[in-house]
């Protein structure tokens, strides 16, 4: 082949893959060594319940990673499952009972429910020492407190990968894609708080995304539209966050479907600094971080 036209080429033709798999087994890693001293201490081995309504294949497959994470770090796990015809006010009792359950540390409501229930009722009757998802509008505020009770799991996942990678946030120009309770609205609040950045959270009301994204040191996507952010609305050197998982389904996907995140990625990624891939960025560390709510639920409740 003859040699490339170089002036043709982006400035920066390298870039660093975060791998949110290998920080997530590193926290794993963490957290076996803990529960080999609590066990030694004769202390409480955590208890993750994990309820789940329906039969979501995508749900299915959350759950059953959540699972596998909980075997392999060695905690206690319990599986509940209810069929999507639950009534809330039974579904409500349930979470009562869990509530009361000493030996469940925390437990999660797996999303999205069947339309007759109310999100916002299930996961506030959520004790919020139990609340490992960290979703209770008391553990939303608790991001502005000196000491937190349980941080919103994937915001503190994506909080740890960058500080992992050592991203400084500090002073940079953070703009946060998505302002949904779960993820954007938590994390533009934890990079103010603990990563001292500037903030700008877009969402589906902004106009002109692209002036936004295109001032961002550290581009950050929660939406759920495969392909939304594309190369000419990224600055050169960024580093990308992608939080996008959409199952697409068509036939030449092995299973039939696979998972994409919002970021054209082939055509973003040689002009970042750094970007997560999708599967393999944010996923497993919203799972690690789950696994560290637990071991601190547990924790708090024992000391
Ligand atoms: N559905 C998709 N992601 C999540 C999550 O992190 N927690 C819960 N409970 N449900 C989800």
């Amino acid at each position: 082949m003859a040699n490339p036209d170089r002036s043709k080429m982006t400035e920066t033709t390298t870039y660093t893959l975060i791998d949110g798999r290998k920080v997530a087994t590193e926290i794993k890693e963490e957290i076996i060594q803990r529960v080999n001293e609590i066990k030694r201490e004769g202390g409480k081995i955590p208890h993750l319940a994990i309820i789940l309504v329906g039969d979501d294949g995508a749900s299915q497959t959350y759950v059953d990673h959540k699972v596998k994470a909980c075997k392999e770090v060695g905690f206690h796990y319990t599986m509940m499952r209810f069929a999507d015809t639950i009534s809330e006010d039974k579904l409500l009792k349930h979470i009562d009972q869990v509530n009361k359950d000493p030996d469940v540390d925390g437990f999660i409501v797996q999303l999205p429910l069947p339309p007759h229930i109310s999100v916002e009722k299930i996961t506030e009757h959520i004790k919020p020492d139990k609340d490992v998802d960290g979703f209770t509008n008391r553990n939303f505020g608790s991001i502005v407190s000196k000491n937190p009770l349980l941080l919103p799991a994937t915001p503190y996942g994506i909080m740890e990968l960058l500080k992992r990678y050592h991203v400084q946030t500090e002073s940079k120009n953070c703009v946060v894609v998505g302002a949904s309770r779960l993820v954007g609205a938590p994390l533009s609040m934890m990079l103010v708080e603990h990563g001292r950045a500037t903030v700008t959270v877009c969402h589906k009301y902004t106009k002109s995304l692209a002036d936004f994204t295109k001032q961002a040191d550290i581009l950050i996507v929660a939406v759920g539209k495969p392909g939304l952010i594309t190369a000419d609305m990224v600055k050169e050197g960024a580093v990308v966050i992608d939080v996008g998982t959409t199952r697409v389904e068509g036939p030449q996907y092995k299973n039939g479907y696979a998972i994409k995140g919002d970021v054209d990625f082939k055509n973003v990624a040689p002009k970042c600094s750094m970007i997560t891939p999708v599967p393999g960025g944010v996923g497993p560390m919203t799972i690690a971080s789950l696994l560290l709510n637990t071991l601190r639920a547990t924790e708090l409740r024992n000391a």
